[in-house]
């Protein structure tokens, strides 16, 4: 994978790219003074379509902030943003009404996102009514088509959703996201509030949906071990900017950056047997109000060296994947 191609404007095959997308955001620093926080700091990537990006780092790292800027919830502070081809910074209003239709979201939490006043019927109807020429019976019948997709029972339309469980709820969310057969859906930590047990069962749904209706997803996750199956390809952010990203196989048998080895450790579930990978996480994401010097994980980084303090990585390919590290070819080497 590149991470955005020389032609990705031309690409057919790339249905979603990013090209240094920032978001910054000014806030108090304190009675008198301004700050910004750089949110997002120059993330480039480009997704294939029917494929899967999995969009993987710690709190506070812009996983949010970017997926409200691939859904066009907000602008973007710089940076292009392309879909399908088109430049969202160079569209009118229509174009753009047009586009976010292509783009669809699902939270983390469905019982925030899901208006507890609607019933499932008007939660799927609505889009329908709005953005298709349907009959009101072909709405009700695509409702219960979608019903059925999804796993829930189409006899319960009329119900709300605090007549539906955790797992049911955001299955009802994923019914909405996917109703007008989206291009695009952005998953922001779409598994992490529900219950272990169900967690697997949702990320198959998603697994099904994109195999019947080709849909690209940007799967979002704090736990890597979360979207080991599900992605094609990984992006692994820290403080705003990314630290690895390329092809999932290749970055999980060997990954180059130093965090991402970290987030490996602190992951048991997927490397239980794997003893060569042991990195503890120190300490704290730095403020974003007060960015260190160089790399921004210098001050966490056991690899860390002189040259991390004072010259900040860019983004490099090493290895058939994209790093941003000073050290990147010597990660992980010892335990070859
Ligand atoms: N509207 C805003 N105004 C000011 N700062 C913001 C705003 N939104 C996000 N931030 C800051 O931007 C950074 C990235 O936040 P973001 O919510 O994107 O992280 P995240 O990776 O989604 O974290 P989490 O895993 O906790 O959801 C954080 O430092 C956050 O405090
Ligand atoms: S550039 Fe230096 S501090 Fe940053 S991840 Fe690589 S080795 Fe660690
Ligand atoms: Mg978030």
């Amino acid at each position: 994978m590149n991470a955005v191609p020389q032609d990705f404007t031309q690409n057919k095959d790339i249905v979603l790219a990013a090209d240094k997308l920032a978001k910054h955001y000014s806030v108090k620093r304190s009675m008198f003074t301004q700050g910004t926080v750089k949110a997002l700091n120059g993330v480039s990537f480009a997704l294939e379509r029917g494929k899967t990006l999995a969009v993987v780092g710690e709190s506070g790292c812009g996983k949010s902030t970017l997926a409200r800027q691939l859904t066009m919830i907000e602008p973007p502070t710089s940076g292009r943003l392309l879909i399908d081809g088109e430049d969202v910074a160079g569209a009118d209003a229509a174009k753009i009404a047009a586009l976010r239709q292509r783009v669809q979201m699902v939270f983390q939490n469905p019982f925030a996102s899901l208006n507890p006043r609607k019933t499932v019927a008007q939660t799927l109807g609505e889009p329908l009514a709005i953005n298709t020429k349907l009959t009101a019976a072909e709405r009700a019948e695509r409702i219960a088509h979608m019903m059925r997709t999804v796993g829930l029972r189409p006899e319960h339309v009329s119900r709300y959703p605090h007549m539906f469980s955790g797992g049911q709820r955001q299955r009802v969310a994923i019914a909405r996201a996917m109703i007008l057969e989206p291009q695009i859906v952005v998953a922001d930590e779409p598994v992490s509030a529900l219950d272990v047990s169900i967690q697997a069962q949702i990320l198959n749904l998603f697994m099904d949906l994109q195999a019947q209706f080709g849909t690209s997803y940007v799967f979002i996750s704090h736990n890597l071990s979360v979207v080991e199956h599900i992605a094609d390809d990984v992006m692994v952010m820290y403080f705003g900017g990314v630290a690895e990203l390329g092809d999932k196989n290749t970055i999980y048998a060997h990954p180059r950056h130093p965090y991402t080895r970290a987030l490996m450790s602190a992951t048991p579930a997927i490397f239980e047997e794997d003893r060569t990978i042991k990195i503890k996480l120190q300490g704290e994401m730095p403020s974003p109000l007060n960015p260190p010097s160089g790399c921004t994980f210098h001050q966490r980084c056991p690899y860390a060296i002189e040259r991390c303090r004072t010259e900040e990585p860019a983004l490099r390919y090493v290895d058939g994947r994209h790093v941003s590290c000073h050290r990147a070819e010597e990660v992980g080497e010892a335990d070859a």
